[in-house]
């Protein structure tokens, strides 16, 4: 397990340096990175300068946590995060979840970019995440009890707040965007998967497929941080177009055609929180 001392150190930091503590932290997915430079008065903080900070290992993923405002609301923006799939633990993923947690922020925007399982769902439409699924996969729960990062034993029947889909959802209708809204289903990777996974996924209730934020939330919804949690469909999922393969330009590419719109969407939330 990651010392409490690393936690501490962080917080500190962090603490230390950075402009103001704001309510809110946004955590920007694949493509999205892109919103962070619109924040205004922004202080940047590249990961590797943060003590213990775990570093980001994926190309479209800056890894600079920026502190700034955007809509004006002060924020602080995670561009990267730590995926399970560059071999991290569960603890490791969701380590800067805690960290947030021990500076005092009380809501926490996850963003992704996803697979589209739902068979409505088109390439570009964003998802309001309703809940999500994981089967096997670690927990950052696990192991010592921590009454500083919640109770060892936790509900998870609320983990994206109904109250901020339900903003979220107004937002969006505000702003003409359209939302799909459905359940995230977690797969490891960092393969994309097969064609039987997917049929299986979609019977077992997914609506789209991802490598992230699951352990993120679950941390979340143990140390009591209200989540929103908002994907991107960059492409449809494995199998479900005929002779098209998967890859992560195709993901980065769709995403980025709909950052503006998700960024618009992103800024209406944070304006109405
Ligand atoms: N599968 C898993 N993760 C993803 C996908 C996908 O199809 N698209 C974007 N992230």
């Amino acid at each position: 397990m990651i010392p409490m001392e690393q936690y501490e150190n962080s917080a500190a930091y962090l603490r230390d340096r950075l402009p103001f503590i704001p309510d809110t932290a946004l955590v920007l997915g694949s493509g999205l990175g892109a919103l962070a430079e619109e924040a205004e008065g922004a202080v940047r903080l590249p990961y590797a300068s943060i003590p213990g900070f775990p570093r980001s290992t994926v190309a479209s993923h800056a890894g600079v946590l920026t502190a700034g405002s955007l809509a004006g609301r002060r924020v602080l923006l995670f561009s990267g995060r730590f995926h399970y799939y560059e071999g991290y633990s569960a603890e490791t993923v969701a380590y800067y979840v805690r960290v947030l947690k021990m500076l005092g922020v009380r809501t926490l925007i996850l963003t992704n970019a996803a697979g589209g399982v739902n068979e409505g769902y088109r390439v570009g439409d964003l998802m309001l995440i309703a809940d999500q699924m994981q089967f096997g996969a670690d927990s950052p729960a696990r192991g010592e009890e921590r009454p500083l990062f919640g109770p060892r034993f936790f509900d998870m029947t609320r983990v994206y707040s109904p109250r901020l889909r339900e903003l979220a959802r107004r937002c969006a209708k505000e702003n003409g965007i359209a939302v799909q809204e459905g359940v995230y289903f977690y797969m490891p990777g960092p393969q994309f998967e097969t064609p039987a996974e997917i049929r299986a996924i979609r019977l077992l209730g997914g609506d789209a497929v991802g490598m992230s934020t699951v352990m993120e939330a679950t941390a979340a919804a143990q140390c009591g941080l209200e989540v929103l949690g908002l994907s991107c469909i960059t492409n449809l999922a494995a199998g479900m177009v005929p002779d098209a393969a998967i890859s992560d330009e195709e993901v980065n590419i769709h995403a980025a055609e709909a950052s503006e719109r998700f960024g618009s969407l992103l800024k209406a939330v944070l304006a109405a929180l």
